[in-house]
C-alpha cells in the first residue's frame, strides 16, 4: 500500500515535535524519584553518561530508520531488512509505547486532578500536601476518570492530524514551560536550607549505591529520551528530507537533559528546605517515588505569593508536556495499524484508547501492576529494544544508507571520523554495554 505520508513543516517544528515527545512527565515526575532512589549525585553522572553514549546514538538511529523507511516503526524495519526478522524490533518498540501508554495516562490523571485543585484554590487550602495526593493515590475512580479525560485528550490531537496537532501545540508552549521552570528552580534555590538538597543532587552518595544503579540510569534515559518504542521511528518518518539528523538528535536530547536536571533543581532543595526533620526528607524522597513532584512542588508553590496561579501554571503546563508524550506514544501505534492492518485511522485510535483505559483503570486500582508496567517497560523492554536498534545498525543496515541520511546525501558536511565513531559506538560499544549492564541488573 503507498500512503501518502505527511511531513513536518518547519524545522523548529520538528525538533518541538521530537522534544515535546522526549520532554514529558519522565524528567520531571520519574526522573527526581528515580534520581532520589539512586543516590542523587552518582545516578546523575551515569544518567548522562548513558545519554552522551547511547541515547543520543540510539535516537539518531531512530531517525534514520525512520526517515530512510518513510514508515510505521514496524513497516520502516520491513523496507530496509526485508524478508528478515527485524521487523519484530519495530513491532517490540510498538508493544512498549502501548503498554507505557497503560500507566503514564495515570500520573496525565493526576495532573488533570491537579489543575483543577490549583485552579479551584483547594490545592493551596491544603493542611498536608502528602494526604491530599494520597487521598487521591486511594480513589480509584477518580483516578481513572481523569486518565479516560486524558485519553481523549490525546486521541483528539491524534485524529486533528500530525502537522496541525503536534507542531503547533509543542512549538509554543515547550518555551514557556521552560521558562517556568527556570523561575521555580530559581525560587527552590533560593529557600533558604536549600543547600543541603543540592548537595544531595551534585556530591556523590556512595552509600547509596546499589547493583541495579546502571539498569535504572539507563533505563531512565532511554524513558525520557522515548527510546526503544519506535517514538522517534515514527516521528523520523515524517522527517523531512533536509533536516539534520546529527543535530537535531543532539538538540532534543541536550533540552530533555536540562529539563530533567532542572526539575532536580527545583524538587531537592525545596524538599530539602521545606520539610522539618532530616529523617522525613530522605524517606520521602527515597520512598517517595511518584509522590515527589505532586508533594513537594505544591509545597515549593506555598512559599510564593499568588500561589495557585503558580500552582496552576506549572500544572496546566506539565499537562500540555505529557500530552505532547502521550501524543508521540499514541502516534507509533495509531500509525501502525493504520499502515500495516489497513485499519482507519479513526478506528486505529478509538480500539487504542479502549485498550490504554483498560490497562489505564487497572493500574488505578492496583499499584502493584502499575509498577510492574513501569518496571518491564523501563527496565526490561526498552534497554532490550536499545540493544536491538545498535545491533540493526551497527551491524545489518547497510553503512551507505547511514551516511547518507546523517549527511542528507553528501550535502551536509559532517566529519569522516564522526561517521566512523558513530558506527563504532553502536556496532561494539552500545550492545556490550547494554548487555552488560542488563545482566548486571537483573541477576546481580
Ligand atoms: N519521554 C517521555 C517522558 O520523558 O515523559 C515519555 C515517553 C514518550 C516515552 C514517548 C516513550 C515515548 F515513546
Amino acid at each position: 500500500m503507498n500512503i501518502k505520508r505527511i511531513k513536518f513543516a518547519s524545522k523548529l517544528g520538528l525538533v518541538a515535535a521530537a522534544a515535546g515527545s522526549a520532554v514529558g512527565l519522565g524528567n520531571i515526575w520519574r526522573f527526581p524519584s528515580q534520581a532520589a532512589d539512586g543516590g542523587g549525585a552518582l545516578f546523575i553522572f551515569l544518567y548522562i553518561g548513558c545519554i552522551a553514549f547511547f541515547g543520543i546514538p540510539l535516537m539518531m538511529g531512530e531517525f534514520i530508520i525512520g526517515r530512510s523507511g518513510r514508515a510505521n516503526a514496524s513497516g520502516s524495519f520491513k523496507k530496509l531488512a526485508p524478508g528478515t526478522q527485524w521487523k519484530w524490533v519495530g513491532r517490540l518498540g510498538i508493544l512498549t509505547a502501548f503498554l507505557i501508554l497503560g500507566f503514564y495516562m495515570v500520573v496525565c490523571g493526576w495532573t488533570m486532578e491537579y489543575i483543577v485543585q490549583s485552579v479551584s484554590g483547594q490545592l493551596m487550602a491544603t493542611e498536608s500536601f502528602g494526604e491530599n495526593f494520597n487521598n487521591l493515590l486511594q480513589d480509584s475512580t477518580r483516578q481513572s476518570v481523569w486518565m479516560v479525560l486524558f485519553t481523549l485528550l490525546t486521541a483528539f490531537f491524534i485524529l486533528a492530524g500530525v502537522k496541525k496537532g503536534i507542531e503547533q501545540s509543542a512549538k509554543i508552549l515547550m518555551p514557556v514551560l521552560f521558562l517556568l521552570l527556570l523561575i521555580l528552580g530559581f525560587r527552590s534555590v533560593t529557600l533558604s536550607g536549600s543547600a543541603e538538597g543540592l548537595a544531595f543532587l551534585f556530591k556523590p552518595n556512595m552509600g547509596a549505591v546499589k547493583s541495579t544503579i546502571f539498569l535504572d540510569a539507563i533505563g531512565q534515559a532511554f524513558f525520557s529520551l522515548s527510546i526503544g518504542m519506535g517514538a522517534m521511528t515514527t516521528y523520523g518518518s515524517y522527517f523531512r528530507d533536509d533536516s539534520n539528523l546529527r543535530n537535531t538528535a543532539f538538540q532534543v536530547s541536550l533540552l530533555d537533559t536540562l529539563v530533567a536536571v532542572l526539575a532536580g533543581i527545583i524538587i531537592f532543595p525545596a524538599a530539602f528546605a521545606l520539610t522539618q526533620t532530616p529523617e522525613t526528607i530522605v524517606t520521602t524522597l527515597v520512598a517517595g517515588g511518584p509522590g515527589l513532584l505532586f508533594i513537594t512542588i505544591p509545597q515549593l508553590f506555598h512559599h510564593l505569593p499568588f500561589s495557585s496561579l503558580w500552582a496552576t501554571m506549572f500544572f496546566v503546563l506539565l499537562g500540555i508536556a505529557a500530552l505532547t508524550s502521550t501524543i508521540s506514544l499514541m502516534e507509533v501505534v495509531t500509525t501502525f495499524l493504520h499502515e500495516e492492518l489497513n485499519m482507519l485511522r479513526r478506528n486505529a485510535v478509538t480500539f487504542i484508547s479502549m485498550g490504554v483505559v483498560v490497562l489505564g483503570v487497572t493500574s488505578s486500582i492496583s499499584p502493584q501492576f502499575f509498577d510492574i508496567l513501569d518496571y518491564t517497560n523501563a527496565k526490561i523492554m526498552l534497554p532490550l529494544s536499545g540493544l536491538f536498534i545498535s545491533l540493526f545498525i551497527g551491524w545489518y543496515l547497510d553503512k551507505k544508507i547511514t551516511f547518507a541520511q546523517l549527511t542528507n546525501d553528501g550535502t551536509l558536511s559532517v566529519s569522516v571520523r564522526f561517521l566512523k565513531f558513530y558506527i563504532f559506538i553502536l556496532r561494539y560499544i552500545a550492545p556490550v554495554a547494554i548487555v552488560g549492564i542488563f545482566v548486571y541488573g537483573i541477576f546481580f
